[in-house]
């Protein structure tokens, strides 16, 4: 007899095998012991039938409590009535653990409470098709990039420096030094495609951000690929094909997983390059007409987004906003230097920025310019000036925000549910 799991079970019709399993639910009619089971990769349902099992096994059965593990022995059969397509007729049941008083139950859980638990929340089939989705979106963004030819390139996590703005390090000691938990592998990534020249990175990122809405988290994961000889339209071009082979690769592969979160996939289907674009300029007036109360050099907040969002149903690239509140790296528009070369790339429904990208300074005379102005610490960028020093080339970036990414693919209210252990301002447990 063979062992498998429950997503294998297909191969099986017909034939007797072992699954090492969790009880999810159990439903009983006096004769007949309906179980549902999962084990991770799927879930099914095990008739028991009394007058077909011996007593030790009806009994085991009836034993059984919410999240009990165990193996069951049982005939494969089809059923298209069943989710997975297939049941299971129960002739034996070794059980491992009864489990007494599991703390989450199908009645309704405050947040809080399943964030004290998440370490077993994590069990439920909403987290379990989330976590799935994740991982397909990983594997979507990694596939894309391998086959167009960019190398993966790891930049450090504790770092002497910042990238985006001193506001949100996380400090700690290294050794006799001050350091940071990196906030965005960008700088090292600009050396790494000098080298290299098409680079992408993936990784944690840390921001200590007090703000608690639903689209931060303190630890988060981004994918920063940098390109050199790839100008500001050349990359917007790469970032909407890419974004729409992610999108794509989940419809394609997570069905099953995308109608347990009750996902309207006609919204996703739409998800082709090319992407709208409009310029901060046209939207600023957009929301001006709209009624907003917004002048020229202020910077969007997340209202402001989903109202320009709400105008299109693809992801949208907001491009050139004013230097004065972007990142001292970002190359200035060569007519128009009050902007610069940069896009956001806005996703839909509301779920705000995913994407942050732009064409970097490569001028040494500039870059040295913009040091001064932000008064960074020419010690601990030393190298980075290096770079405008030694063959400088026009190159561009962008960081995609693999959460947020997976809020809205997934269509989520919060990005506490997009990652196993979510770490938020206030909380650091489990
Ligand atoms: O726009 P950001 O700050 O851009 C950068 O860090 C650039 N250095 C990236 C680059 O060009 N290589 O962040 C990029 C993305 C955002 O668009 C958002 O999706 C995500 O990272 N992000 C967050 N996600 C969750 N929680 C937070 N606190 C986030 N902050 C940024
Ligand atoms: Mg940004």
């Amino acid at each position: 007899m063979e062992q498998c799991t429950i997503r294998e079970v297909n191969r099986h019709a017909g034939h007797t095998v072992r699954i090492g399993c969790w009880l999810y639910n159990k439903r009983s009619s006096g004769k007949i012991q309906f179980l549902q089971l999962r084990d991770g990769t799927g879930f099914i349902q095990a008739v028991v039938v009394k007058s077909e099992v011996s007593e030790p096994v009806w009994e085991a059965a009836a034993k059984l409590t919410q999240e009990s593990s165990l193996y069951v022995t049982g005939e494969v059969r089809e059923d298209a009535r069943s989710q997975s397509g297939y049941e299971l007729t129960v002739s034996g049941i070794e059980t491992i653990q009864i489990s007494e008083d599991y703390p989450i139950t199908p009645k309704e859980h405050g947040v809080d409470y399943l964030m004290d638990h998440r370490h077993l929340w994590l069990r439920s089939p909403r987290q379990r098709a989330i976590m799935v989705i994740r991982a397909q979106i990983i594997r979507a963004i990694q596939g894309y990039f391998d086959e167009h030819g960019f190398t993966l390139v790891d930049p450090p996590i504790l770092t002497p420096s910042s990238c985006e703005g001193t506001t949100n390090l996380f400090h700690t000691k290294y050794f006799d030094e001050d350091a940071y938990l990196t906030q965005s592998g960008q700088l090292y990534m600009e050396a790494a495609a000098m080298a290299l020249g098409k680079v992408y990175s993936f990784g944690p990122t840390f921001r200590a951000e007090k703000s608690k809405t639903r689209r931060h988290l303190i630890e988060f994961w981004m994918i920063e690929p940098e390109m050199a000889f790839v100008d500001h339209e050349q990359s917007l071009v790469i970032q909407e094909q890419f974004v729409s082979h992610v999108v794509q690769s989940v419809v394609a592969n997570c069905r099953k997983e995308l109608e347990t979160l009750g996902r309207d996939v006609s919204k996703l289907e739409s998800v082709r390059a090319p992407f709208p674009r409009i310029t901060y300029d046209d939207a600023v007036k957009l929301l001006q007409e709209r009624g907003h109360a917004f002048t020229w050099g202020e910077d969007f907040g997340a209202p402001h987004e989903t109202e320009i969002a709400q105008q299109f149903d693809k992801p949208v690239f907001i491009t050139h906003y004013p230097a004065s509140f972007k990142a001292f790296y970002m190359k200035p528009k060569p007519d128009r230097p009050e902007v610069v070369l940069c896009a956001d790339l806005i996703a839909p429904e509301g779920y705000g920025e995913i994407i942050g990208g732009s064409q970097r300074i490569d001028d040494p005379v500039l870059i040295e310019q913009r040091f001064k102005e932000h008064e960074l610490g020419e010690d601990a960028y030393r190298w980075y000036l290096d770079l405008r020093k030694y063959g400088t080339v026009p190159h561009s970036g962008f960081g995609l925000g693999l959460e947020r990414t997976v809020a809205w693919i997934c269509g989520l209210e919060h990005v506490r549910e997009t990652i196993p252990f979510p770490r938020l301002l206030n909380r650091l447990y489990p």
